[in-house]
Order: C-alpha cells, then structure tokens, then sequence
C-alpha cells in the first residue's frame, strides 16, 4: 500500500521547519485545523517522538475552502484519502499516535473542544483551513485559548494569496487574520519567525 496524495501544499520547506521545530517542542497533543489529504498529520504520525499519551485531533469540512470551490477542485475522495493515508502512516509504527477525526467547519468544532476540556491543553497547533482572513483570525483566537501556555501555534501559508484573483484582495488571505492576531496578543505571545516567512 502507498500513500495516495494529489497535492503537496505541506511541502518541503515546511518539512524542514517542522523537522527543526518538532523535536524542540516534543509534542503530546497536536491540532491540526484543515488537513485534506493527510499530507501534515502523515508527517506528525511519521517522524515525531511519541509517548504513550499521545494524540492528534484533525478538524476540517472535507469539502474544500473558497479556492478549492472557485477552481472546481473535486473533493469527493479527498477523505478517503485522508483516512486512508492516516491509517498508513499508524501502521508503520506500533507506538503511533491516536488521530481523532473531527468533521465540520473549524467556528464550529474549535469552540466544542474548548467546551469539551481542552482548553490550555494543545502542545502544537497547526492552523491551515480556511485562507478566509474572518475565518483565521476566529482559528487564531480560539487556537491560542486551546494551545497551553508555552505551547507552539503554527500558521500556514502567511504569504499566500490567490491568483485566481487579478487584484490582491487581503480579505481573501490569510495574512491580515495572522498579523491582527499578533498584534492584539503581543503581550501573551513570542513569535518564531520560519525563514520563508515574509513580513
Ligand atoms: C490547504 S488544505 C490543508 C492542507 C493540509 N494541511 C496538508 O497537509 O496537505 C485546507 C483544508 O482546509 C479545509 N477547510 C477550509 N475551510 C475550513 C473550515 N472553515 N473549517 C474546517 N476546514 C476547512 C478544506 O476542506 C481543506 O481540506
């Protein structure tokens, strides 16, 4: 059996910070909102060093953002690769993390795990769902409250923009979500700048 990926949005760069910054943090429990395929959890459930007490929740609609729905992007297997890809990656290990699948939009599933215990509890969390900057910015805030303190956020795709569009519109990415995030919670935050980042 092999993986079955389409996409690699996850990427190498991204490899390689998650290479360098996973062991620093040696996370237990890990977030990732908007997972697709699996590329990321694959990883997390690949390389990182586990306890026995470790586990993954994966939150995302398995129907696509914005930019999925304006390039017609079929996302009618795109679960199934997730599982499929998921269950691949835990095989390889007999010390494999948990993965806790939620399905649904992250406004709506983000706020039940706050309300379920989890707040102040997450050692990393990965933030690449929706590109929508009012829907990143609601991740990043309800994030912060779930990440534990001392614990590591990580947002993906700062410098994205979509070219589907001729003028650069900020309210389409993720950016001004990420900066007003950082700018309101200066005073609770330190922040790791990646080299690929651009300010
Ligand atoms: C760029 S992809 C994620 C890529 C993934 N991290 C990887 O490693 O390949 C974005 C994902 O976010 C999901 N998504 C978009 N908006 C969402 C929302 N509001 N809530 C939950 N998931 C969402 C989409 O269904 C899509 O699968």
């Amino acid at each position: 059996m092999r993986y079955e990926f389409t996409n690699n949005w996850f990427g190498n760069v991204d490899e390689k910070i998650w290479t360098q910054l996973l062991p620093q943090i040696n996370p237990e429990k890990m977030l990732e909102t908007g997972c697709f395929e699996g590329r990321a959890t694959t990883h997390l459930v690949e390389k990182s060093v586990w306890s026995d007490q470790c586990e993954i929740f994966c939150v995302d609609t398995w129907d696509g953002g914005l930019e999925n729905k304006i390039r017609g992007v079929n996302m009618s297997k795109v679960e199934e690769r997730f599982e499929h890809n998921v269950a691949l990656a835990q095989k390889q290990r007999t010390d494999a993390p948990k993965v806790n699948k939620l399905k649904g939009l992250s406004h709506q599933l983000l706020p039940r795990l706050l309300a379920d215990g989890h707040e102040n509890s997450f050692d990393f969390i990965y933030v690449d769902g929706s590109h929508q900057s009012p829907d990143v910015l609601i991740d990043a805030v309800l994030s912060f409250l779930l990440c534990k303190t001392g614990g590591v956020i990580g947002f993906d795709d700062y410098s994205w923009f979509d070219p589907a569009y001729e003028v650069k519109d900020i309210v389409n990415c993720p950016k001004l979500a990420i900066d007003s995030f950082i700018n309101v919670y200066f005073r609770k935050i330190d922040i790791i700048r990646t080299p690929n980042a651009q300010m």
